[in-house]
């Protein structure tokens, strides 16, 4: 007698795809991240590679990348930003074209899961050629990216099968985050000042993705807004890149039509797209979360079903037509637990269509070509 064994099914587990079973592994590949790299008990971040004072020269920083990678870059410009520190995310593909200047206080950091990105390797190119100082942010040791860069940080995610990018992207941003306190330290000669509330919350991401991920809804509500015309997702501040990120995997693996927008955008054009077949996904962070409330008012007004991302006890709950929750946490963090509600919504909407999940039409998992 034979056992039929299958080493892809045995590969996913108990879970039906790759991507799922991705998604499920973030409590996990968040702790490697995290594991010797923040100690809340003592206020600090330590990553091994950069001795404390790596950045004190640096003025400003240029993130290039693409794809999933580009939204874990804004996530961190925009938090970078938000600690004082001049920032830019920026489209690999578009770097040869129209990068900004180069100065020699300028750190360019190459965001890329695989390392091996054809556009991002050419924008990391020309940044090392014009004397930037570079660092990548990457999954894969060894790789291009890795061994060109000046310095490479480890986002230890370990493999990622499905073409879609999922607990890459919330290493990324996290390791991003950890980075960006970093330079913001340097270049300020202090700690910033939410570093003492980011940490524990830091430290409590894995646990706050498990109760997530046990407790989630998104399966009925991909069933419940199911053949819908187009999906939307709005966010302000950090919840814009997690609107881009959302409508990205969104439209990878369902093929439906999906778009990301800034939340006070909507109302400079895309509200003339919202009907009562466009599902308006709104992601609340804890930046100026009334504007953004107002925002998905007006979709809603026009008949858009809102369905708000956010604790159970924000006020977005009582407006919107549905809701789903994620737990309490620092505004840094919000984004990337609404980013795991997300993933789940595109994986189950993505499931109930009958689509490759693990493999969409027409996309690779690494860009190798221009
Ligand atoms: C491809 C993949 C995307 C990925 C992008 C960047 O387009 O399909 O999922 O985000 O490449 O890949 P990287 O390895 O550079 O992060």
């Amino acid at each position: 007698e034979t056992i039929e064994w299958d080493p892809e099914q045995a590969g996913k587990g108990e879970f039906d795809h790759f991507m799922l079973k991705e998604i499920h592994e973030q409590p996990t590949s968040l702790a490697q991240a995290l594991e010797g790299r923040i100690d809340p008990e003592n206020e600090r971040i330590a990553l091994s590679d950069f001795e404390p004072g790596t950045f004190a020269d640096v003025e400003s920083v240029q993130f290039i990348a693409c794809g999933t990678s580009y939204h874990a870059a804004l996530y961190g410009s925009l938090a970078l930003n938000q600690a004082g520190i001049r920032s830019t995310a920026l489209l690999a593909n578009e770097y040869s074209v129209s990068a900004p200047p180069v100065d020699d206080d300028t750190l360019v950091v190459a965001v890329t899961q695989s390392g091996e990105t054809a556009d991002t390797l050419n924008a990391l190119r020309q940044a090392n050629a014009e004397g930037a100082t570079t660092v990548t942010v990457t999954n894969v040791v060894g790789s291009t990216a890795a061994r060109e860069a000046d310095q490479a940080l480890f986002i230890r995610a370990g493999p990622e099968i499905g073409v879609a990018a999922t607990k890459t992207f919330s290493s990324q941003a996290v390791m991003l985050l950890l980075l960006g306190q970093c330079i913001a330290a340097d270049h300020h000669g202090e700690p910033p000042a939410d570093l003492e509330a980011l940490l524990p919350e830091l430290a409590a991401m894995p646990d706050a993705i498990d109760g997530l991920l046990e407790t989630s809804e998104a399966d009925a509500l991909a069933e419940q807004y199911a053949h819908s015309q187009s999906y939307f997702f709005i966010g302000r501040g950090l919840g814009f890149s997690v609107a881009l990120e959302g409508a990205l995997k969104f439209k990878e693996i369902t093929y439906e039509h999906a778009e990301g927008f800034a939340s006070g955008e909507l109302k400079h054009g895309p509200l003339a797209l919202v009907t009562p077949e466009t599902p308006v996904f709104a992601v609340f962070t804890g930046e100026e979360d009334e504007k953004t409330l107002k925002n998905a008012e007006e979709a809603q007004t026009r008949g858009a079903p809102v369905i708000a991302v956010c604790p159970d006890d924000h006020r977005a709950v009582d407006v919107a037509d549905e809701h789903l929750s994620i737990p309490e946490t620092a505004p840094d963090l919000a984004g990337l637990l609404a980013n795991v509600q997300l993933q789940l919504v595109s994986y189950y909407a993505a499931d109930l269509l009958d689509r490759p999940i693990d493999k969409p039409r027409n996309l690779a998992k690494s860009v190798t070509v221009e």
